[in-house]
């Protein structure tokens, strides 16, 4: 594990760095800040973020009392606008909208998050999600101190795994939820011990708040009860799918634990090269929304290669600045014919629309269902594929431009 930790664990230099950088970012807008203050927040308050990782967490907290009616997204705004407009350095600063507007702002090589929020003491006191984080990290600080690494462990565990993250379009664990788990469990080993066992509804609940009645959306496979809210799931954006892969990689690595585990497989198109492959230019925007329309774009073409039945093996994506789609067929070629199916025989009034409709066509008999055969376009996948991204208005929506590899 110690091979591991190198390649995870930011060296003392590289935290100091990461450190000043958000000190003297905070401190700059502190100085001109009534009623409302700066703090480092997310992983690097935490002590858990990941070597190579610069992005920073910045809280502005703004007095309850004062603000509850306030916009306060707005008025960190044109505080962000003067501090910076002096600034040589900024290469950015970019609105991104979420339920309270927040801010990001470029410093090449960091990337600071600046989220306007209220000042509480208690969860039940919030008026957005966001306003909890500080009782996160304040738990975290409290009772992972000695973890700090085994969390980080977990967080490359998943990375590598693409298990991480619980934006929509991973439906993943979030960093959060890792640090409850790891906790919960006193180490990382702990943790996969525990995960070989996991079924589909389990609980943890690491403070023993007692398992309340979640509403509906809040329920997913594993339930993560946060410790400062005991009404959350943390983890109810986590998919059957993740879930299940999270289980199965941990008795695996429980097996024969080797340090393959914690480091991605470098993407590499001549692994695919034998699948249908479309390289595709993302729209630009927020990344949770962009990367949710490209795996919508993704499964959408699965299900129209299928539906025009072509056998697809597996399929998957990737992802940093471009992105690849890949199919894997297993028949890339199919007859010019292709069944077309009617209603049930016993269904005399549609039956009657699709013969009218069908009129020049010998009619078929397949059990209860009538078909035609009808003529394909494109009987090879490729031309399909490339028939369909440049006819499709769907496929156009959801990516700048999509192409034929
Ligand atoms: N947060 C949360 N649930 C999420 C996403 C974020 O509760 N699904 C809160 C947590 O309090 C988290 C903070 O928002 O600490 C910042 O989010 P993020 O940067 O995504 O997580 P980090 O803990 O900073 O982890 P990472 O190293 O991935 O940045
Ligand atoms: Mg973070």
């Amino acid at each position: 594990m110690k091979t591991v930790l190198n390649e995870i664990v930011p060296s003392k230099e590289e935290e100091k760095i990461l450190k000043k950088a958000a000190e003297h970012f905070i401190k700059k807008l502190n100085a001109g800040l009534k009623n409302a203050k700066a703090i480092l927040g997310g992983s690097v308050a935490k002590d858990t973020f990941l070597k190579g990782s610069y992005d920073i967490d910045i809280f502005v907290q703004f007095n309850k009392e004062l603000y509850k009616n306030k916009d306060i997204s707005e008025i960190l705004h044109e505080k962000l606008k003067k501090v910076y407009k002096s600034a040589a350095k900024i290469s950015g600063l970019h609105k991104i909208h979420g339920s309270r507007d927040y801010f990001q702002v470029i410093q090449d090589p960091f990337t600071f998050e600046v989220i306007p929020i209220l000042k509480i003491k208690k969860a039940d006191e919030a008026k957005n999600i966001t306003d909890i984080s500080p009782l996160h990290t304040y738990w975290v600080k409290k009772h992972g101190k000695s973890l700090r690494d085994e969390i980080r462990l977990a967080k490359a565990f998943c990375k590598a795994n693409k298990l991480y993250g619980a934006e929509s379009y991973i439906r993943g664990f979030s960093g959060y939820t890792l640090e409850i788990l790891v906790i919960a469990h006193s180490s990382f080993n702990n943790l996969m011990k525990a995960a070989s066992l996991w079924k589909s509804g389990m609980k943890i609940d690491v403070k023993k708040h007692g398992v309340k009645e979640l509403n509906k959306s809040k329920i997913s496979p594993l339930i993560v009860i946060d410790p400062v809210q005991q009404d959350r799931n943390t983890a109810a954006a986590l998919s059957e799918k993740k879930f299940n892969e999270f289980i199965k990689l941990a008795k695996k690595f429980l097996h024969n634990p080797s340090t393959g585990y914690f480091t991605k497989e470098k993407f590499d198109l001549d692994k695919i090269k034998s699948a249908a492959i479309l390289r595709v230019l993302p729209l630009k925007g927020k990344e949770d929304i962009v990367g949710a329309k490209l795996i919508k774009c993704m499964e959408y073409i699965h299900k129209k290669l299928r539906e025009e039945e072509y056998e697809i093996q597996n399929h998957d994506w990737h992802w940093d600045n471009e992105a690849y789609f890949w199919y894997f067929v297993k028949n890339k070629n199919l007859p010019d014919k292709k069944k077309h199916y009617g209603p049930p025989i016993k269904e005399s009034k549609h039956l009657q629309v699709f013969k009218k409709r069908y009129s020049h066509y010998p009619m078929k008999e397949d059990g209860a269902r009538v078909y035609v055969e009808l003529k394909r376009k494109h009987t090879n996948v490729n031309q399909f594929l490339n028939e369909l991204i440049k006819k499709d208005s769907y496929i156009k929506e959801k990516v700048r431009e999509i192409k034929i590899l």
